[in-house]
């Protein structure tokens, strides 16, 4: 983690500004025997603009060297601004998630699956500033009445940009192989293999950093999403228990995924998004052991990038207005190079 002298000594600045106009004791000088980082969010739209929160005990740091080691966490979004302990790895019984032959977990708790059909995209979240779609591979062992479906490809559209990120085929499972594929606006990006290795775009507004060496990172859209992923195959176990038959040369390699929200419309929709909105009345009926719901038709897109769907929102001409606002905003308190993305930032005593 690279914070220079000159940001730290803008951060202090920035909470002097903040804690002085409240006549603060000399809180600063408070001695920490664990070490234990504070962070704050930097977006004058959090609730927590410019708090100083200290990280917990048992998750002392953002980024501990331990890839296994739960990670101290704000979400600048909710109005506790108090930190927590997270994985950074996706939850697939969590909010958010999408795992297996795809079964999603709503903004509303409930589980649901969508089945879609192998080789077609569909939306799992359509807003007027993101959209993100899913390309679902799988098979059809002859006599079943559907495809059996895994997420394969996401393909994210937020302000004029579009990030695609991959899981690619192998016959056999290996770890120690990548299996990973990224593209940034239509052009492969390697983003080094290695633990906490990162790539950020040139306006910062997108990191990816790795969580594992290989096959896992996460992905933040500054303000708007960060997306936990995981590459995997279909196992033999998974293969036996549901009788999948899955073919030797092809392991299905495919993604699992959690998705946290930042700021979604309440008009949000896509497989996954409706279940984020306010009044939303999942049609899935309680005590239903795999309840699958629809919307095929109203969710297909034409490719991984398209934003065609019938029911789709997104609209990126509207968005780069708003962004423009929202960049200069943020220039304001852009102080802390490319640590500013993602949840806050760090500064150590
Ligand atoms: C995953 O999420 C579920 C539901 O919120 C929670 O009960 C469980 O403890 C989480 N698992 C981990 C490893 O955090």
């Amino acid at each position: 983690m690279k914070v220079s002298i000159i940001n730290c000594l803008q951060f202090l600045f920035l909470v002097f500004i903040s804690s002085s106009t409240q006549a603060h004791s000399k809180s600063s000088t408070k001695v920490n025997p664990v070490h234990t980082e504070t962070r704050t969010c930097f977006s004058r739209r959090s609730p927590c603009f410019l708090k100083r929160i200290t990280c917990p005990r048992q998750c002392p740091t953002s980024h501990p060297k331990d890839p296994k080691a739960k990670v101290c966490y704000i979400d600048c979004y909710s109005p506790i601004c108090k930190a927590e302990c997270r994985n950074r790895k996706p939850n697939c019984s969590g909010r958010g998630a999408a795992c297996l032959d795809p079964r999603f977990i709503g903004g509303d708790g409930i589980v649901f699956y969508f089945h879609g059909k192998s080789n077609e995209h569909f939306s799992l979240v359509s807003d007027p500033k993101l959209q993100i779609n899913a390309r679902f591979i799988g098979l059809r062992p002859s006599g079943r009445k559907r495809d059996y479906t895994w997420i394969q490809a996401l393909g994210i559209l937020f302000d004029s940009h579009t990030l695609s990120l991959e899981a690619t085929p192998a016959a056999a499972w290996d770890e120690e192989v990548e299996h990973l594929k990224f593209s940034y606006d239509g052009q492969e990006l390697n983003v080094p293999t290695g633990y906490s290795s990162s790539w950020t775009s040139a306006n910062e507004d997108l990191k990816i950093e790795r969580t594992e060496s290989k096959n896992s990172v996460i992905v933040t859209l500054q303000e708007i999403a960060e997306i936990s992923v995981n590459v995997v195959p279909v196992t033999k176990k998974d293969d036996r228990i549901h009788n999948y038959q899955i073919p030797p040369d092809d392991c299905f390699a495919h993604l699992e995924v959690q998705f946290r929200f930042f700021g979604l419309s309440p008009k949000v929709e896509g497989v996954l998004g409706r279940t984020y909105q306010p009044d939303f009345k999942n049609p899935v009926k309680p005590g239903v052991a795999m309840p699958v719901v629809g919307g095929e038709d109203r969710y297909r897109t034409s490719t991984l990038l398209s934003t065609d769907c019938k029911s789709c929102l997104f609209s990126p001409i509207g968005v780069l207005h708003q962004n423009f606002a929202f960049m200069k905003d943020l220039g304001i308190v852009d102080c802390m190079g490319s640590t500013k993305i993602g949840q806050g930032i760090v500064c150590r005593k």
